[in-house]
């Protein structure tokens, strides 16, 4: 419990996350509206909802409207991609969750509730998208991910995740 000065919402490998995002959306702003594929002034139309948009001004950055995530991943999942989640889920959730994602992470023990064991039945049975969501928008006192992860990233947690749940590690 040495950790428990900290409050629960500021996680601590979040920081640097956070202030990289802080440079990617205020200060380098300004540098956005010189990019040709992105011209101050014109309407930024939102993406389509679980698309996985390349552009580089990071209008995926916002959270999503609940029940609106595609209901399983539209990702392929290849052994690269569980790679990925992989290290993905240890650099964002393993701290809380665990490495097997039984909710027993060192930094969650000062959450109460505790985070979610991700073996409840209930969650086994949990579409991918409810994963998603509950990334990308956070859940109770669980962090959001959205302006962190993009959403190629946070599908690939998910398909991780899966994998963990059917006993893969
Ligand atoms: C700072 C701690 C923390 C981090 C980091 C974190 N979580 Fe959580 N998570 C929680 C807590 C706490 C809950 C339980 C909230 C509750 O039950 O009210 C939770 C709940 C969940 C749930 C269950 C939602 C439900 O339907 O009950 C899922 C799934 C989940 N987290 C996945 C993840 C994934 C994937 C990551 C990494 C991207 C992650 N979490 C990162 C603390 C965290």
């Amino acid at each position: 419990m040495g950790l428990s000065a900290r409050p629960p919402h500021l996680p601590a490998a979040g920081l640097g996350a956070c202030l990289l995002a802080a440079c990617l959306l205020g200060g380098c702003s300004g540098q956005m509206a010189d990019q040709p594929s992105y011209k101050s002034g014109r309407i930024a139309l939102m993406p389509a909802s679980g698309s996985i948009p390349l552009t580089p001004n990071r209008l995926w950055a916002t959270k999503i409207p609940p029940g609106t995530a595609t209901a399983s991943n539209p990702i392929a999942v290849t052994r690269a991609v569980l790679a990925d989640g992989k290290q993905l889920y240890a650099d964002n959730c393993i701290f809380c969750h665990g490495p097997e994602g039984r909710g027993d992470g060192r930094v969650g023990e000062v959450f109460a509730p505790r985070p979610a064991n991700l073996h409840l039945p209930r969650l086994v049975s949990a579409s991918d998208g409810h994963f998603y969501e509950v990334i990308t928008n956070g859940y109770s006192t669980m962090p959001a991910f959205y302006k962190r992860l993009d959403p190629e990233q946070r599908w690939k947690i998910v398909a991780y995740v899966r994998e963990l749940q059917h006993g893969g590690k």
